[in-house]
């Protein structure tokens, strides 16, 4: 079977970050066949401004989008920040959407949240369900993956992943991606 290209994409920016750590916990609990590459950084993209995009677009946006368009599917790993989508996530998506080949349209998508409450990011994932549906993407309704409290599922200092719950849910969640994805895309 074809390897599938996958990008993964944090909604934090911090280096100490627990999505972060989720994000770079991925290849290593992933199916044989789904490579995981992490994509370009977003931190560089402005505020949209129509007037922005006129001057040209960005390049830290054409950067990221291209990354999604030749992905054969997009992991976003995010907080949720005031019960919702980080707005820097957000403001990513909204310029990629105002492309004419918008990288989300049709791309499979799985989302993943690591919050520090007892809800694990979960109203930040219908959220996002909302505003990429907006964006026709084809997302994976379940497994769903929410890791609550999640200080105490990493080692302190080197932020590895070391609850065994979350690995296991991790890896259902990314085994149906990769059916899902082949589904999507026809790639066997
Ligand atoms: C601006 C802001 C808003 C936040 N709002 C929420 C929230 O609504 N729900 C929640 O569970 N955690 C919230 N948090 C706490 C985050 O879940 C916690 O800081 C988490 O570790 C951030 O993700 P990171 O470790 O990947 O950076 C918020 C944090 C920030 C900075």
């Amino acid at each position: 079977m074809a390897d599938l290209n996958i990008v993964s994409i944090c909604g934090s920016l911090r280096k100490a970050s627990f999505n972060g750590a989720l994000q770079r916990a991925l290849p290593s609990l992933a199916p044989a066949g789904m490579k995981i590459t992490p994509a370009p950084a977003w931190a560089g993209i402005p505020i949209y401004n129509h007037d922005i995009q006129d001057a040209g677009w960005p390049a830290p946006v054409t950067a990221w989008a291209d990354a999604i368009r030749n992905a054969d599917g997009v992991i976003i790993v995010s907080p949720e920040y005031n019960w919702t989508i980080p707005g820097g996530l957000k403001n990513a998506i909204d310029w990629t959407s105002r492309m004419k080949d918008d990288p989300f349209k049709g791309k499979p998508v799985a989302i993943q949240s690591c919050a520090g409450g007892l809800l694990g990011g979960a109203r930040m994932q219908y959220h996002l369900r909302q505003c990429l549906t907006s964006v026709e993407a084809v997302i994976l309704i379940r497994p769903e993956v929410f890791v609550n409290f999640s200080a105490k599922k990493f080692s302190e200092g080197t932020l590895e992943l070391t609850d065994q719950g979350t690995k296991d849910m991790v890896k259902l969640q990314l085994e149906a991606f990769e059916k899902f994805v082949r589904k999507q895309t026809g790639k066997n």
